[in-house]
């Protein structure tokens, strides 16, 4: 197939892009390259031995869109594109509601307007808010995410379903993650946040390296075993095969169906920091303090849907998450730079 990959030199979009490469497909990228650098992409083409096309634009331009549309016998689209931090889109709404909203409003039209109508969608277990029970299913309301980067992913996925509603040509894939974390096992290709990182991983493999000075444990009194918060911890390259099977399963047949990517199994902050001692061989100094605004005690996936339809599976275990963050980590100190 030939794939439009928005937001494609990011975090997930350039282990995903990696993956069709490598799988045969054809991959147009689009991206800003307001939060990656094009050194990402520069090492998947290197990786797979196959070349890609790059554009450096912005989902929100219209023209920009139709023109790929024209140019390009676009077969589905894989929309990343988009902004991701919790606590800054609580400070810049706006900016946050005009990139993921506006600018999926804005790519839904230029593809109904060139006739692609197959759309895999990047949305997020920040849809399931403080859910009442865990493990969470794709049937567990979804009423009340707690900030303005989960709302924007929230109505993105309403205004998807109404539109499979209004024209049955379409074929969506709404794919929530839950914690994406890890890197390719080259060590080439990682996660690089710009400035302070906001997330566990990016935060603890740089206090290892010993860029920070120390991780701070945000509460260690919440209601879970070893009092510290539990997430589902899912290696960014299996969340990147997912997308290769939420694409076969919408070339076969049209609708638009929500699945949960996630390895369905909650580890807490200590277990983390631990294995990642294990898997680095190095000791990461951590304090407790306060609990931040917003977390909650404990979330993972019911994964079931997605292994049921799309035959997918979270296959890497977290000593392999940790492994494959530190090789990332240890052998680019300076992230993409
Ligand atoms: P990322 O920031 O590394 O990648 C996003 C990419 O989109 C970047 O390359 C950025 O330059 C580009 N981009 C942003 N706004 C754009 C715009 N308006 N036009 C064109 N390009 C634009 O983030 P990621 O971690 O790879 O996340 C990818 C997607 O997955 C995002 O939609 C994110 O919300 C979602 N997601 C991420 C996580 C996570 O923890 N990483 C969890 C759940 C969902
Ligand atoms: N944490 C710390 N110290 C840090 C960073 C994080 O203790 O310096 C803790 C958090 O309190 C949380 C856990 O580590 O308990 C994981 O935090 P992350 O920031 O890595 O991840 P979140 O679960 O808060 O959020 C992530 C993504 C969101 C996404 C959400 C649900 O950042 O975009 O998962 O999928 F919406």
């Amino acid at each position: 197939m030939k794939l439009l990959v928005t937001g494609g030199a990011g975090y997930i979009g350039s282990h995903t892009v990696l993956e069709l490469l490598q799988a045969g497909h054809e991959v147009v990228v689009l991206d800003n390259l307001c939060n990656s650098s094009l050194e990402s992409l520069r090492r998947v083409q290197a990786i797979a031995g196959r070349s890609l096309l790059f554009v450096e634009g912005d989902i929100r331009n219209r023209t920009l869109l139709d023109q790929l549309f024209a140019q390009h016998q676009i077969d589905a689209v894989v929309h990343f594109a988009g902004l991701k931090a919790v606590g800054e889109s609580v400070r810049k709404p706006l900016d946050y509601y005009a990139s993921n909203m506006a600018g999926t409003l804005t790519l839904c039209q230029a593809m109904a307007d060139a006739e692609v109508f197959r759309l895999v969608f990047s949305s997020s277990a920040t849809v399931y808010g403080d859910p009442a029970r865990v493990p969470a299913s794709e049937e567990s309301p979804v009423t009340n995410p707690s900030s303005p980067y989960g709302r924007s992913k929230l109505m993105v996925e309403q205004l998807l379903q109404d539109l499979q509603c209004s024209d049955a040509r379409w074929s969506i894939g709404i794919l929530r993650y839950f914690n994406p974390v890890g890197a390719h096992s080259s060590g080439l290709i990682g996660e690089d946040p710009l400035g302070l990182p906001n997330n566990l991983l990016p935060y603890l493999s740089q206090v290892a390296i010993g860029k920070l000075d120390c991780l701070q444990v945000y509460g260690n009194d919440y209601p879970t075993p070893d009092g510290t918060c539990v997430r589902d911890y899912i290696h960014v390259v299996d969340l990147a095969l997912g997308h290769l099977r939420a694409l076969q399963f919408i070339s076969s047949r049209r609708g638009c169906e929500v699945w949960n990517l996630g390895a369905g199994k909650g580890y807490s902050v200590l277990q983390v920091i631990s294995a990642f001692e294990q898997a680095s061989g190095r000791t990461v100094r951590y304090v407790f303090g306060p609990r931040r605004a917003g977390d909650i005690a404990a979330n993972w996936a019911e994964p079931s849907k997605a292994a049921c339809e799309l035959g997918w599976k979270a296959e890497r275990s977290l000593a392999n998450m940790m492994a494959d963050t530190w090789r990332w980590q240890s052998m680019n100190p300076q992230g993409y730079r």
